[in-house]
């Protein structure tokens, strides 16, 4: 394959969170020929309400998944759930199966995390992207193991860096 095509989203729209700083990890792993678009607006996405038009910045995050080979989230966990804007985004989808046989990295990166990376899990099977364990990962205690926006314990990072080998390897033979 000559180009590859990730889409990364992330749950949390703090600009410095700990989502931002893992995925930055996952995206330093991918090889040259991998172009990463950061979709950078989640909090533009107004709240479902089940009309038949998608209001603008619902087509543009449609078209953003459309192009993509694959997905990446990173998100935190909040109030033991999938942060709301995130939750809401893919709210849209389900209707126009837009993550139908897409490929689906899933890292949860928060204190602890459980109960979002399931829900999350649950979610994303529902619209029938491709999950797979060697590209679903969960952080607890994320903020041990950043400093000064980067992740720095050793561990997380070759679990990331499996995340993003094994992504890769998902889109270039997608029947393995
Ligand atoms: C509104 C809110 C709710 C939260 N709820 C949870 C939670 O249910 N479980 C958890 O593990 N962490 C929770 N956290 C803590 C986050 O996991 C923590 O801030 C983490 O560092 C990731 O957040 P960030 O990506 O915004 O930096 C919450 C944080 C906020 C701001």
């Amino acid at each position: 394959m000559s180009a590859i095509n990730i889409l990364g989203i992330n749950g949390s729209i703090r600009s410095n969170s700990s989502s931002h700083a893992v995925m930055n990890e996952v995206i330093r792993y991918f090889p040259d020929n991998t172009n990463v678009t950061l979709f950078e607006r989640l909090a533009d996405i107004p709240a479902f309400d089940g009309s038949e038009t998608d209001p603008e910045p619902v087509r543009y995050f449609k078209d953003q998944i459309k192009q993509a080979h694959a997905i990446v989230i990173c998100t935190p966990e909040y109030a033991f759930g999938v942060p709301g804007a995130l939750k809401n985004a893919l709210d849209w989808t389900v209707g126009t199966g837009d993550f139908f046989n897409k490929p689906v990295a899933l890292i949860t990166a928060s204190s602890q995390g459980e109960k979002g990376h399931e829900a999350l899990q649950h979610i994303l099977m529902a619209i029938g992207a491709i999950l797979d364990p060697a590209t679903t990962l969960l952080v607890s205690f994320i903020r041990a193991k950043t400093k000064e926006g980067k992740v720095v314990d050793a561990s997380t990072l070759d679990l990331i860096n499996g995340v993003s080998r094994h992504l890769i390897e998902r889109v270039e033979k997608p029947s393995d």
